[in-house]
């Protein structure tokens, strides 16, 4: 599907659970009523005049209800606030290429995007509500509404100055699915060490282990001014490996 230069994939989410998919076809069907028209995003809606500052409150909705519905997959009741989406662009400076894993309402693609107009970014959420509204709203981007587990293929072909920022809960996903996104990630990273991934927890323990003995993760920077407070963390090659 395209739209505006902008790409979105539909595909499967979690395994192959068929109710999900049947609940993606609804949820692309309701995702093209939603109007975009909050001039704080940096757009309006001509299709909708009149109809001013739902798109924040619908966004918001999308994402607890999204929460609700599965609140291990989503993993926080609110989006990341501007001062934890600013410290994950920090981390991910002099990035050729960007990935952004479980972009949500794209509370940290808002600054993605703004901070690096110029690098490539593709951006993964499962939800396909939220994807919708993630193309709708940042129109030159990649959005693929999809599992990242089931996305190889976006690991290919890509700069080794690439990073990828990922908001995924790990630690309340399945343990399959964080292993197989551990594992695709492990991939990624051992590639080169100019790779690496921008994470947030809101604990002091690492997001997930290591899953190379060479991979090192860094704890950066502690967000207080977000709630829950988070840290951001990186994951790296060490230069001294082989
Ligand atoms: C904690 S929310 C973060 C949302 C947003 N990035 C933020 O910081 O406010 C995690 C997001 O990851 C998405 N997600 C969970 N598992 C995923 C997967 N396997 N592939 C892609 N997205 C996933 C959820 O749907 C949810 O929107």
């Amino acid at each position: 599907m395209s739209e505006s230069g902008c790409r979105v994939f539909y595909g499967s989410a979690i395994g192959d659970d068929s109710s999900w998919k049947l609940r993606c076809r609804d949820y692309s069907k309701a995702a093209e009523k939603i109007p975009i028209i909050d001039e704080r995003f940096g757009y309006t809606s001509s299709d909708t005049p009149g109809a001013v500052h739902y798109e924040s409150l619908i966004l918001s909705t999308t994402f607890l209800l999204s929460y609700l519905k599965a609140p291990f997959l989503v993993g926080a009741i609110a989006p990341s606030s501007m001062f934890l989406a600013k410290a994950l662009c920090r981390q991910a400076e002099g990035a050729q290429h960007l990935i952004e894993l479980g972009a949500g309402t794209g509370a940290v693609t808002q600054h993605l995007h703004e901070k690096f107009p110029e690098t490539s970014l593709v951006v993964v959420e499962r939800d396909m509500l939220m994807a919708a509204a993630l193309r709708r709203r940042f129109g030159t981007c990649t959005v693929v509404a999809d599992a990242i587990q089931d996305r190889e293929d976006l690991f290919k072909d890509i700069p080794d100055q690439s990073v990828a920022v990922s908001s995924l809960p790990f630690r309340s996903l399945p343990e399959t699915v964080a292993a197989k996104i551990s594992a695709l990630l492990k991939n990624f990273l051992l590639a080169s060490p100019k790779r690496r991934i921008v994470q947030y927890t809101y604990g002091q323990r690492v997001p997930f282990a290591s899953p190379h003995p060479a991979l090192t993760w860094k704890r950066q920077e502690l967000i207080l001014r977000n709630v829950p407070p988070a840290w951001v963390w990186t994951l790296q090659k060490s230069t001294n490996r082989p």
